[in-house]
């Protein structure tokens, strides 16, 4: 069980509930094969956003899905003309994820909603708890959906967004209980979001590394996706000569060790990943005609995001000369990177102070709907650690220490910038 916090008299999270809901909801999308999978719009994804608003409209909040399929909670009677305190993250997975990656954040949002429900002085800051649809994009490729729609930065539409069977996300957001005709409609007015929060594991190693409790994130990644395809020639494994060869899977081997090598020798961004790679026509006896793969780059700095690519470029093109065949490059998606606002942070080390956790600054590797709310509103994010620093797999895991911990932290600082007397 979680240690007790030091006693502050004042409101506090409800550990107990709090982690039963986070076991139950890892059981909705179990994947046979080992983890989480409620891909984004998914029937299971459904699910889970089912439950959230079952144990929300079950402890008497307001529950109700917009336009994009967000999920938004509210305490009952809520005042819609004050600014929000907006806390969340988002509910749908990657494939055979773990069971903390946005959930945790949405779950710790409910339970401080849930408590300030029951606080009776004013609130400068109405606390509303959001799961943003479709952050990760696993099955519909639009990663942050559901946050894009709220600062009102979408630029899809239901219609032209399609999974890899080709069918659109028009009748799955219906099922979800948004509307693909007025998706428009889920931005939020301008000065509506008077700050957002947004408590997420690390996914990385330096909070364990280091013994802190509490991260405190100064800035989110900047991430470029590219589509790559090599086009060879397909032939008879026996009998063409290896000097007579355009092999496209021999020369995606050579673009994916480019990619590792801009990362990891030549250093012009942070991290470099293959992701996705698929053989055509992928049978034993048949040389590979074309290879497809996805690379996505990551930096903090545009600059150093935009030298990357330039990189990029220059090194495929060296390749495709080298091996004779055609490799083409086509971005997919450019994910600005966002720094948090300063103001908060000073807020979220004052709360993890105030509760007796040392705290570290930190930037994530990692992209969050935060980045997408930052040019609408301030935004700040709090990590807790993550064993062995995985995320993304099915051994994801953080204490239940540590979990409460970081829920404390929401609240404490939900109700230091709601409060007009926060002491
Ligand atoms: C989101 O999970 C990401 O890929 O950073
Ligand atoms: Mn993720
Ligand atoms: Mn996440």
């Amino acid at each position: 069980m979680p240690s007790p916090q030091r006693s502050t008299g004042l409101p506090d999270v409800d550990a107990h509930r709090l982690l039963t809901r986070i076991r139950e909801l890892a059981k909705i999308g179990a994947d046979p094969r080992g983890g989480v999978t409620r891909a984004g719009f998914s029937a299971a994804d459904r699910l889970g956003i089912a439950y959230v608003a079952d144990q929300a409209r079950g402890a008497g909040l307001e529950a109700e899905v917009d336009q994009a399929g967000n999920l938004i909670v509210r305490r009952p009677n809520a005042d819609r003309s004050r600014p929000a305190v907006l806390m969340g993250s988002h509910l749908d997975t990657v494939v055979q994820a773990g069971p903390l990656d946005g959930a945790y954040g949405v779950l710790a949002a409910l339970d401080v909603v849930q408590v300030l429900a029951g606080y009776q002085e004013p609130l400068r800051y109405e606390p509303v708890a959001i799961a943003f649809a479709n952050e990760e994009g696993a099955l519909f490729p639009c990663p942050f959906w559901g946050s894009l729609a709220v600062s009102g930065r979408l630029e899809r539409t239901a219609d032209d967004l399609v999974d890899r069977s080709g069918c659109s996300l028009r009748e799955p957001l219906r099922a979800i209980g948004g509307d693909p005709d007025a998706v428009a409609a889920a931005k939020w007015r301008a000065g509506s979001i008077g700050a957002y929060l947004e408590l997420h594991i690390e996914q990385g190693p330096a909070l364990e590394g280091t013994g802190n409790r509490i991260g405190v994130v100064e800035g989110i990644t900047g991430r470029t996706v590219f589509s790559v395809t090599v086009h060879g020639a397909a032939g008879h494994a026996g009998t063409v000569p290896m000097d007579y060869r355009a092999d496209a899977l021999t020369t995606a081997a050579r673009v994916v060790l480019a990619v590792e090598e801009l990362a990891r020798s030549q250093e012009v961004c942070t991290v470099a990943t293959v992701g996705r790679f698929q053989i055509e026509p992928d049978v034993t006896n048949v040389i590979p005609g074309v290879v497809r793969m996805t690379i996505d780059v990551r930096d903090l700095s545009p600059q150093r995001l935009r030298g990357a690519e330039e990189a990029l470029y220059a090194a495929l093109a060296t390749v495709a000369t080298d091996t004779r065949t055609r490799v083409q490059v086509e971005v997919t998606d450019r994910i600005t990177g966002a720094v948090t606002d300063p103001g908060l942070r000073a807020t979220i080390r004052a709360a993890a102070d105030e509760l007796g956790l040392p705290s570290l600054d930190l930037p994530s590797g990692a992209g969050h709907d935060a980045q997408m709310i930052a040019p609408v509103a301030p935004i700040g994010m709090i990590f807790v650690p993550s064993e062995g620093g995985v995320s993304h797999v099915p051994e994801e895991n953080t204490s239940d220490d540590d979990l409460v911990a970081g829920a404390r932290v929401l609240l404490r600082t939900a109700m230091r910038i709601g409060l007009d007397d926060p002491s």
